[in-house]
């Protein structure tokens, strides 16, 4: 099978994809498939970093040469990729799947998957609404409280409807808040405040990246806890072993550096020290967010534990194509559950071409 796979992209998690793309090729079997490399670059282009071996492999990050030749994948055209070389007569290369390694904006969120479902040919993950509705916060947010769903108190503020300090702290019962955009990743643009001034600049810079953005309460001194999800070639569903993401060092969240920029920012707990039954509840849950969400194939089901309340528990939010760095939570958490990237990756494929 030949499988391209898709990497960088226009977001601000341009960078993870390319740590998460290596991880990716390293995961897939040379002797299995035939791998095509095809990075986006910041501008949106689709370029050729490497065709037919996957050349790449062992680094840590993938990278994407300004002179690459660009590539075009045809509409209703099966995967049949047209390489624009110059030449009069373009190549065409057929892919078998797409492995579409984009985090965030403009690959994470429907709109790589629309372009992917309009080609006709297979890719790994969720399709356009399961994306879409995952990626935005406020969306993802409101569908699963309507489900019953335990999610953060939060307010949705744009352009339109701003709130100041005083209001969102009446609202949301606490001055202790979260400012995020609603459609980003990483924690990209993510700050916290607890006073007037901090509000405005924390606001300010979340509106940066997205026109929507939201205010949660700060749920103090609770635990991450996140759990894999994978959906097989059969449509069975399975959660993962549980981990945590303990902040380490000056990190007061789980911040873009914290995640990383700094190597002792944070710390993997696999499997999270929880009651077996608290457990078990968390499992089910993000099962049924990825149904809710209508997610396909795989996502990350993040969730916050508030040890001072017991039983206490909020989902916080879903990533349908979560980091896949040597060091992610993702792979991590199936690895312990006894599945190696390897045959992850081969469940993921074989549910993509199913
Ligand atoms: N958005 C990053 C990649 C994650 O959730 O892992
Ligand atoms: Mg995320």
């Amino acid at each position: 099978k030949r499988i391209g796979l898709l990497f960088g992209g226009r977001s601000a998690e341009h960078e993870v994809s390319k740590l998460s793309a290596a991880n990716v090729l390293r995961a897939l079997d040379p002797g299995r498939y035939d791998i095509v490399l095809i990075g986006i670059g910041r501008d949106g282009r689709w370029l050729l970093c490497d065709s037919g071996n996957g050349g790449g492999r062992g680094a840590q990050a993938l990278e994407i040469p300004e002179q690459a030749p660009q590539v075009a994948l045809l509409p209703g055209g099966g995967g049949e990729m047209i390489v624009m070389n110059g030449n009069a007569s373009p190549d065409p290369l057929r892919l078998d799947a797409v492995v579409p390694v984009l985090h965030g904006p403009n690959g994470e969120d429907g709109t790589v998957q629309g372009f992917l479902e309009l080609a006709n040919v297979p890719f790994v993950g969720s399709g356009v609404l399961g994306s879409a509705a995952s990626m935005d916060k406020d969306v993802a947010k409101r569908l699963l409280r309507d489900s019953g769903l335990p999610v953060v108190p939060f307010l949705t503020l744009t352009a339109r409807s701003r709130a100041d300090y005083r209001a969102a702290a009446d609202a949301l019962g606490t001055r202790d808040l979260f400012i995020k955009p609603a459609n980003m990743g990483s924690s990209v643009g993510v700050s916290r405040a607890t006073s007037a001034e901090e509000f405005e600049t924390a606001c300010e810079r979340a509106f940066r990246y997205d026109g929507k953005v939201l205010v949660e309460r700060s749920v103090t001194g609770a635990r991450e806890i996140e759990c894999s999800v994978l959906e097989d070639a059969s449509g069975r569903v399975c959660a993962s072993p549980l981990g945590e993401i303990v902040p380490a060092g000056s990190h007061g969240f789980y911040s873009y550096d914290a995640k990383y920029i700094d190597a002792d920012g944070a710390l993997l707990r696999i499997p999270a020290e929880l009651p077996s039954d608290q457990a078990g509840q968390i499992q089910e849950l993000a099962v049924e967010t990825f149904r809710v969400l209508g997610c396909e194939g795989l996502a990350r089901v993040d969730f916050f534990v508030d040890p001072k309340q017991e039983g206490s528990l909020f989902i916080n939010e879903v990533n349908t194509l979560p980091g896949f760095t040597a060091i992610s939570m993702y792979p991590k958490l199936w690895e312990a559950g006894g599945l190696p990237q390897s045959e992850l990756m081969e469940i993921l494929i074989g549910h993509a071409i199913a």
